[in-house]
């Protein structure tokens, strides 16, 4: 997520969840080879933070081969494109971000020239349609352009679509409505392909639901960033089955201040800064007692720290102990948010039937297990 999923944040996040994917924010595809010389200030991530995606945006085929031609010696484990974008910043800039998806020819082509320049999977995220190309068969001939020009089996699909004209990229991320069935009905009709459903899932127990029922993972955006104790602070032992890290807030916020302050002044003057290093800080004691206090006494103690290990210095005195020392949350009930019927499912597109026996035993049987609920 552009401005928040930066180095900082995902270092942070790592200190709550071993396992989890973690994405970086877009980075345009034009940036990386514009910047060549400079690169390290966009692609540069410590080894803990693997396993990691780049996300990269753009439609140019030639700078979208020589980006992912440069990004491969970073050694991410994923590159994935961008076709959910609806900012007009980008959106009114030629094809990019979600408005690719009214050209799946070129999200094909473009797929096929990333995978050839680097040697790891190629994934695509989504949006279920935009404007008025949001049929459940749109989608579906996008899905099957790109896979069958590609080698990109795993589609990260935002189940709502977007409006390039007259919603903010926020609005576009609430005014939509969100369409599991969209989803759930994909990973029936493409039995061969993954597909990890992302938008509107604020709990583990919600991402555990999807996965039990087909989603190859879960994206979480938004509760991720807002609320990542509560979110990812289990999200090891309930989706992996792993232990997590286990650690709490307080061993979380040392080991934080280390990696963050051995970055002061790395790219520059300032670069990072300050403000950067904590803001990614700022939720970690979201809806506990004192966090108010807490954040208020950041910004105080801004003015006149220099580190993030000052800053803590000054600061977490005003939060209780047992909440600085709770170890990782056990997550609660996720309520019937994400339940989607048999009857809810959008109806296989004819071509898909004509063209495969696409609905395999496996795909019947979780048809049955949504039906069920
Ligand atoms: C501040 C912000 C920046 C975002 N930037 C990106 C981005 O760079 N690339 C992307 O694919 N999605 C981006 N998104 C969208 C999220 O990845 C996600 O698809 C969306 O928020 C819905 O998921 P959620 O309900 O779990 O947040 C961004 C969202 C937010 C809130």
């Amino acid at each position: 997520m552009m401005d928040w999923t930066d180095n900082y944040y995902r270092t942070l996040a790592r200190l709550m969840t071993r396992c989890s994917w973690l994405y970086t924010e877009m980075v345009v595809a034009e940036t990386i080879v514009h910047q060549a010389d400079n690169l390290g200030r966009f692609l540069d991530y410590p080894a803990s933070q693997h396993p990691i995606a780049l996300q990269i945006g753009g439609s140019n085929l030639v700078n979208l081969a020589k980006a992912a031609q440069l990004a491969s010696t970073y050694g991410y484990d994923e590159i994935n494109l961008n076709c959910g974008c609806p900012s007009d910043k980008v959106a009114g800039h030629g094809c990019f971000g979600a408005s690719l998806m009214l050209k799946p020819e070129l999200v094909g082509q473009a797929m096929a020239v990333i995978a050839d320049n680097c040697d790891v999977p190629v994934t695509v995220k989504c949006r279920i349609g935009v404007d008025n190309y949001d049929s459940y068969e749109e989608l579906c001939t996008f899905i099957e352009t790109v896979s069958s020009m590609s080698p990109t089996e795993v589609f990260v699909i935002h189940a709502r679509k977007a409006i390039l004209k007259g919603l903010s990229p926020a609005e576009n991320r609430t005014v939509p409505p969100l369409k599991y069935e969209y989803v759930y009905a994909l990973i029936r009709d493409f039995p061969h392909l993954k597909f990890v459903l992302n938008g509107g899932i604020t709990s583990i127990l919600e991402a555990k639901y999807a996965v039990d029922r087909g989603a190859y993972g879960v994206m979480i955006g938004r509760a991720a960033y807002n609320c990542p104790w509560t979110t990812l602070g289990s999200a090891d032992s309930i989706l992996y089955g792993e232990p997590g890290p286990g650690l709490t807030r307080r061993q979380i916020l040392e080991k934080y201040a280390l990696y963050a302050d051995s970055t002061i002044g790395k790219y520059g003057p300032h670069r990072p800064n300050i403000r950067t290093l904590v803001k990614p800080l700022v939720h970690l004691f979201h809806a506990e007692p004192g966090a108010s206090r807490w954040r208020r006494a950041v910004d105080e103690t801004l003015q006149v720290r220099k580190t993030v290990q000052g800053v803590l210095e000054g600061t977490l005195q005003v939060l209780p102990d047992y909440v600085l020392d709770a170890p990782p949350p056990i997550p609660e009930s996720p309520g019937d948010s994400l339940v989607c019927r048999l009857s809810d499912l959008p109806k296989t597109p004819s071509f898909l039937e004509r063209s495969s026996s696409s609905v395999s035993l496996s795909g019947s049987q979780l048809l049955q297990e949504i039906g069920c609920r």
